[in-house]
């Protein structure tokens, strides 16, 4: 459905984004690494608990819940598909980034969760798990690399992607049930968005 031209009412109770969509289709020069004692952890068939406890520590700032409110079976058939790479950046022993690579659609890679939690933000260790995911997801057959972010992301993060290739192709408006409400996020998540109950 066609949204009309001027400001619609979003429910109490629920949150609402504007999504874009970006792509790269030719492979480029990859920026000089910043410095950082980071490694790159391949996660091969994560463990469910593993894998949203991550996803919730990079994540919940910025309202992720997608992954969160899905059922086991639905999670476990993404995140342990053979088209489907998991990997954790480490940072002093622990995991503090999250990389999820999805080549399941032919001749494509979707960079579908991409991210650091907050003590890295800001400390170079993002550009180096992009460099990592560009290297990774060229290393396929594929034409198109491609993700999109939301206006609940990090504030820095559209710009971010355009620096590293990406261009914007698509926008879209997000409605969804406030995961502070549903029960997934806690009440005091993500201060930038007021909970409007
Ligand atoms: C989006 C996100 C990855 C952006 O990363 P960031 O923390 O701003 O990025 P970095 O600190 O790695 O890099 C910012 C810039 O500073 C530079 N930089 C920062 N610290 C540096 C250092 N110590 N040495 C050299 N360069 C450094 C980086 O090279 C980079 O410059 P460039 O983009 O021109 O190459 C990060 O904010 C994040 O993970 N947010 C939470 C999750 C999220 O919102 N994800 C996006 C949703 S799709």
């Amino acid at each position: 459905m066609l949204l009309p031209d001027g400001t619609s009412d979003v429910p109490a109770g629920k949150i609402a984004a504007v999504v874009t969509h970006l792509e790269m289709t030719e492979r480029r020069a990859l920026p000089p690494d910043p410095d950082g004692a980071w490694t790159l952890r391949t996660v091969p068939s994560p463990d469910l608990d593993w894998f949203r406890n991550l996803y919730r520590r990079v994540g919940e700032e910025w309202l992720w819940f997608s992954r969160l409110q899905m059922p086991d079976a639905e999670l476990a058939a993404i995140i342990r598909s053979p088209m489907v790479d998991v990997h954790a950046l480490m940072h002093e022993g622990r995991d503090e980034g999250l990389l999820e690579l999805d080549f399941r659609e032919a001749g494509q890679c979707e960079l579908a969760f991409f991210g650091v939690t907050a003590e890295l933000i800001g400390s170079g260790a993002g550009r180096w798990l992009m460099n990592r995911a560009l290297e990774l997801a060229w290393s396929r057959q594929v034409s198109r690399v491609w993700l999109h972010t939301c206006t609940l992301d990090h504030p820095s993060a559209l710009a971010f992607y355009r620096r590293s290739g990406f261009r914007p192709f698509r926008r879209q408006i997000e409605i969804a049930e406030d995961p502070r409400l549903a029960g997934t996020a806690p009440r005091n998540a993500a201060k930038h968005v007021p909970l409007i109950e």
